[in-house]
């Protein structure tokens, strides 16, 4: 009897540690081969609640988002889409797609929190590409800064981001050919109103970088004064304002440019803390030409419609970097667009 059952036991015990190295197997296998549960800890540190959904797009919004980016859209490479639960604790989405970046191929990355029933905008809270190795490409970071404000949220709003690229193109022609003037007002808005988004993001990284020894802000700051150059630039556009008003913007912007240069030039000389002191009176800068100018090329958005489409357009409403060529920022930005449409749209 005692012996039978030792046997019985033995029999049990076996069986049983055969299950749980079966089970052991089966889930360690099903984390480590699905890459991209890694690169959402990757793409979104911090993210919990990770629910890989496969979801279909229906003939409509196939065509809708075709439209909006001007460009084919396939739905049968499967679509891919996690349900996460954000940093924060809110509910986001995060899908992976190839884009050919010149001579290869890169993983980007897009995470967002969807419109909910009070909030009715789209959250982009990071992007990220990565190479072949799930390794980030860090080459891509002050291009990515202004989809996302510093892995915070930046609010687009899903008409915004259904507008036709058409639209833009033909506004674009008719501001260059026909010198055209609502034409041209409505890229000086569309503009100003990104290059601003520029700023904020890489004000926030320069801001970020200037509490520790400084040394990280130098490419961010660089790219800071080529912005406001070009937002100096917008104003002659901005035709709705009288010539007093256009040098007076001109002015802040190139204020604030002189003191990002001398920041760097601060820092690369060791000297933080005039560089921070600079950094402190920077926001005098920021308020004046806001309360200054803010309202009226807000209003001015809101009469020429387009002029707050989210069209993910470099040289408009996206800003080239140095470094990667127009082609390679044009897919990222476009991918980005589709992603985020395709995302709000898949069920
Ligand atoms: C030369 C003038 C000027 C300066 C300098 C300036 N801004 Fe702006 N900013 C504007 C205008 C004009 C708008 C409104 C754009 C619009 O609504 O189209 C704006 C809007 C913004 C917005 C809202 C963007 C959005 O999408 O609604 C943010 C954020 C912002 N500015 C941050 C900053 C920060 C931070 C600084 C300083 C480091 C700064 N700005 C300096 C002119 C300026």
């Amino acid at each position: 009897m005692i012996k039978l059952s030792n046997i019985k036991y033995m029999k049990m015990l076996s069986i049983l540690a055969i299950l749980v190295g079966i089970s052991l197997f089966f889930v360690t296998d099903f984390v480590t081969a699905d890459e991209g549960e890694g690169l959402t800890k990757k793409l979104l540190p911090g993210v919990t609640n990770i629910n890989k959904h496969t979801k279909i797009l229906s003939k409509e919004s196939i065509d809708k988002i075709a439209k909006a980016v001007g460009e084919s859209v396939s739905a049968d490479n499967g679509l891919t889409i996690y349900e996460v639960t954000t940093p924060k604790g809110n509910n986001g989405l995060i899908t992976f797609t190839k884009v050919n970046a010149g001579d290869k191929d890169v993983t980007l990355g897009i995470a967002i929190i969807p419109p909910t029933q009070k909030d009715k905008v789209v959250s982009i809270l990071s992007v990220r590409a990565f190479d072949g190795s799930g390794n980030e490409i860090s080459d891509y970071r002050a291009f990515f800064s202004q989809f996302t404000v510093n892995e915070s949220t930046f609010i687009y709003s899903p008409i915004g981001l259904l507008i036709p690229i058409d639209k833009l193109k033909e506004t674009i022609k008719k501001a260059t050919e026909d010198k055209d003037k609502g034409a041209k007002e409505t890229i000086a808005v569309l503009k100003a109103d990104n290059y601003m988004r520029m700023v904020s993001a890489l004000w926030n990284l320069t801001n970020r970088g200037l509490r520790g020894d400084g040394k990280s802000i130098v490419g961010f700051a660089n790219e800071l004064t080529v912005v406001y150059d070009g937002l100096g630039k917008t104003s002659s556009e901005a035709t709705f304002l009288d010539s007093t008003q256009m040098n007076e913007f001109k002015k802040f912007a190139s204020t604030a440019k002189g003191d990002v240069e001398r920041i760097v030039k601060l820092v690369n000389g060791g000297d933080i803390a005039s560089a921070k002191d600079i950094a402190k009176n920077m926001r005098n800068n920021c308020d004046r030409c806001h309360n200054a100018f803010e309202r009226t090329f807000s209003k001015k958005g809101r009469e020429y419609r387009i002029a707050y489409g989210s069209y993910f357009y470099v040289g408009y409403d996206v800003i080239p970097v140095k470094g990667l060529s127009s082609d390679v920022m044009q897919n990222l930005a476009t991918a980005i667009r589709k992603n985020v449409l395709i995302m709000l749209e898949a069920k």
